[in-house]
């Protein structure tokens, strides 16, 4: 089995990322991590790449509003480490069609709500989680997905559920959605990988 590599893109803290990583430190595992990539030279996630030994590369998005030469620059130092798959992981950036079509139907990310609904734009964060307690749903959950040219309405591959609980705050549901993110990624992945044919 040749393992597929792996780009991850995180602007945070990067618990998704470390998922991924441990995930991959598997000799089972169809996949390595050859990159973790942040646009913020602060983000936390470096350092789990360090703890991992994978390659970290930062390009600082601060003052940076020309979208389109920024990711410009983003694929070339990806397309260096030859990712097969990217995998965005709290990546808080819009990719423009010049990422996007780079990597078609071989990007990812995870939304922390069970799409179509509770996506789009400004849906991010704990606006996800207040706007799924003020609708009152029952239910919610993670979804891994393709990216397209939209915001969140890529094709979904995998989701995971937990259930509303009376009382839950934002965060309370937050926590307990991440805890689900954390075994959907990695799932995800692996099956994406598996059904990889080159
Ligand atoms: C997660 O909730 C993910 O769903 C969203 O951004 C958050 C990243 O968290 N896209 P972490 O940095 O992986 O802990």
């Amino acid at each position: 089995m040749t393992k597929k590599r792996v780009a991850i893109l995180a602007s945070g803290g990067g618990s998704n990322a470390l998922a991924l990583m441990q995930a991959m430190a598997a000799p089972d595992f169809p996949a390595r991590c050859v990159l973790v990539f942040s646009n913020k030279p602060q983000a936390g996630v470096l350092a789990r790449a360090l703890q991992f030994g994978v390659m970290s590369a930062v390009l600082d998005s601060n003052g940076r509003s020309d979208r389109e030469e920024y990711d410009a620059q983003v694929l070339a130092l990806l397309l260096e480490q030859k990712p097969d798959v990217v995998c965005l992981a709290g990546y808080m950036r819009i990719l423009t069609p010049v990422l996007v079509d780079a990597f078609k139907d071989r990007l990812l990310n995870i939304h922390p709500a069970l799409l179509p609904k509770f996506g789009g734009a400004g849906m991010y964060g704990q606006h996800v989680h207040q706007a799924v307690l003020e609708a009152g749903e029952k239910e919610s959950g993670a979804t891994v997905h393709l990216v397209d040219h939209g915001v969140d309405s890529g094709r979904i591959l995998l989701q995971g559920k937990v259930a509303v609980q009376a009382g839950d705050t934002p965060q309370s549901l937050a926590a307990r959605v991440l805890e689900v993110e954390h075994w959907i990624y990695p799932q995800a992945l692996r099956e994406l990988c598996e059904g990889m044919t080159r």
